[in-house]
């Protein structure tokens, strides 16, 4: 069996972090085989039909904790392109993710949500890509992702409306610096981060965010600052505690938000091609043949 003929399938995916480990409605589980390794947990599957199944209902939303299902994985221990291939092995176009940060200015207080528009990569040695012409990626050969804007426009729409159907108030963007981690930054590194115009601080939307693009997947976060970073702009520095804290009041609206934007997305949505179709598809058909 190819890890493309999975027999479940499904068009949105969502991808829970820090603080979101399962979806309410999650019915069956997908164990799904990459050529990068297992993602992250099983890939939990809600709504949608069974093959053989009969009568009306939605496609499936797929859910994958980044973390794993018990918090397990750190993030850069994450593996990102295992998680995403297996996405994309199901068929998913469209990905929504959440990610808890720090806020670097003061309009951005704890307990807002935020839409990023665009990353500042402070992280090092993570597998950031399927086209550096090693691996199963060798037969697409290297391929130059274009990252101006590297979160979907149309999906942060969608997150957009959600939010605002739910009468939730958003930032509709932001720039995240995304560091290694696990630990959170000094003041002096706090502070030279905001100096270089990022907004936000958190540990995982790099990669994911352009992995996904690179595979031909839509991709929009929803951010929520759970912490004021080392204190640059207000207010106390960030702890462990803190940020469990604060996310576990944000649970709830993270599941509605993200299944009610799942619904969302339009019938004709298509992700932007940021790559060749001919890279990924070569890209597909290799790992499916090895
Ligand atoms: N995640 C939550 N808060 C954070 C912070 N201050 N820095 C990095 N990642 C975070």
């Amino acid at each position: 069996e190819s890890v493309n003929d999975h027999p479940f399938r499904a068009r949105v995916a969502i991808i829970g972090g820090s603080g979101l480990y399962r979806l309410p409605g999650a019915d069956r589980v997908a164990e799904i085989e990459t050529p990068y390794g297992p993602a992250s947990a099983p890939i939990s599957l809600i709504g949608g039909r069974r093959p053989g199944d009969h009568g009306p209902d939605g496609p499936a939303v797929a859910f994958l904790p980044r973390h794993g299902s018990g918090h397990s994985v750190a993030p850069r221990q994450v593996n990102y392109r295992a998680n995403l291939w297996a996405l994309k092995s199901l068929g998913v176009e469209a990905v929504f993710a959440t990610a808890a940060c720090g806020s670097l200015v003061p309009e951005l207080a704890p307990g807002s949500f935020v839409l990023p528009d665009q990353f500042i990569d402070r992280t090092w040695g993570r597998a950031d890509t399927f086209f550096d012409g090693t691996g199963p990626g060798a037969a697409a050969g290297v391929q130059h992702l274009s990252a101006a804007d590297p979160y979907c426009p149309g999906l942060r729409d969608v997150l957009a409306s959600a939010l605002a159907d739910a009468r939730i108030p958003y930032a509709a963007s932001g720039t995240m610096a995304v560091i290694n981690g696990p630990r959170f930054s000094t003041r002096a590194e706090s502070r030279a981060l905001a100096q270089t115009g990022a907004e936000l601080v958190g540990m995982t939307q790099y990669p994911e965010a352009v992995l996904a693009a690179e595979l031909g997947m839509g991709y929009a976060a929803l951010a929520f600052v759970t912490d004021s970073d080392a204190g640059a702009s207000a207010g106390e520095a960030v702890t462990a505690e803190a940020v469990w804290e604060r996310l576990a009041g944000a649970s709830l609206v993270f599941e509605r938000v993200l299944l009610a934007a799942a619904r969302l997305v339009p019938e004709g949505y298509a992700p932007r091609k940021l790559l060749p179709d001919e890279a990924v598809a070569r890209l597909m058909a290799a790992a499916a043949a090895s």
